[in-house]
């Protein structure tokens, strides 16, 4: 039996990934952990317990002791959080990853989940359409530990057989849980304002746009990358994977929609310089050929759906 060791459990992906993975593989097959001991009261349906990933010891315990055979690593600071705290970032993200990376060779762990990141890419990537291989040079330090993870990812498997499989996510967009320190959070931050009925102020230019993608989508697809028999997966770095392209207008604007009273103002900050340097459409045709991925979730049909929902979620 696979058991699932699923690690920053209590983050944006990490919340609503755990109950799915609990759904798919039951809830004995799964234990949640995470660096916050006040996220716990999300996980009353699984086993949850306090991890540091930093500490490759008590990790390596708990790999042990729980009989674990598969790690989802999703423990990172993000791009925003990361350039107030870049030594700080580039620890958490790589020292992190290294040590599920070694863990997974000495423990030979069946497989292996982390997550990268449209922020590998750079002011010299191409802007559309984002091929796989583009020309990569990403400026955060966040972008920078991805990018260099990916590459370690890589070597593990071609080294050591670690079967290891990633996806570069676009900008998370769930309700179940806030986004924390990116800079793709406003169109998270967006819709909690709107059902609220507040007022908006939005920290990118309105004609901002960049990659996103609704939870259910990357739920979906990185539950399906990691049942993927292990000779599909041609990619061993990380997987482009796209969903939608939008701007705060354009979101904004489908919002009102449904919400005709909702206003918003732009006073952009320090996040605008980052989100100008990323992709603002991807190209992820690889993950189709090679794993059969196609996105369900465009901008109407996801601002439907969180609309819908989010009201009864937060009351
Ligand atoms: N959502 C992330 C961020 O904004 C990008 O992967 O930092």
């Amino acid at each position: 039996m696979e058991k699932i060791l699923v690690i920053g459990a209590g983050g944006q992906l990490g919340t609503e990934l755990t109950r799915a993975l609990v759904n798919t593989y039951g809830t004995n097959a799964v234990i949640a952990t995470d660096l916050q001991e006040q996220v716990k009261s999300k996980f009353d349906y699984c086993t949850f317990k306090i991890l540091n990933i930093l500490n490759k010891e008590a990790t390596a315990s708990l790999i042990k002791e729980e009989k674990i055979t598969q790690v989802y690593h999703l423990a990172a600071m993000l791009s925003a959080n990361g350039e107030k705290n870049p030594i700080l970032a580039w620890d958490i993200n790589m020292s992190g990853l290294l040590n599920v990376l070694e863990l997974a060779r000495e423990f030979k762990l069946n497989k292996i989940f982390w997550p990268s990141s449209i922020a590998v890419f750079g002011p010299d990537s191409p802007k559309k359409n984002t091929p796989q291989n583009a020309f990569k040079n990403p400026t955060t330090v966040y972008g920078i530990s991805k990018l260099a993870g990916e590459h370690w990812c890589e070597y593990y498997f071609n080294k050591y057989g670690v079967d290891v499989r990633s996806l570069r996510y676009p900008g998370l967009i769930g309700y179940k849980s806030m986004a924390g320190g990116g800079t793709t959070d406003y169109a998270v931050d967006i819709f909690f304002k709107a059902v609220k009925e507040e007022k908006y102020t939005c920290f990118l230019k309105a004609d901002t746009y960049l990659p996103m993608m609704f939870m259910d989508d990357a739920v979906n697809a990185t539950l399906k990358l990691m049942v993927a028999p292990s000779t599909n997966i041609k990619i061993r770095s990380s997987y482009n994977l796209s969903g939608m392209s939008f701007s705060p207008q354009e979101i904004f604007e489908c919002i009102k929609l449904h919400i005709p009273n909702f206003t918003i103002k732009y006073e952009p900050d320090f996040r605008q310089k980052i989100a100008e340097t990323w992709p603002s459409s991807i190209n992820d045709a690889c993950a189709e050929r090679d794993w059969g991925w196609k996105a369900q979730f465009d901008i109407s049909k996801m601002t439907s759906e969180i609309l819908t929902k989010l009201p009864l979620y937060i009351n």
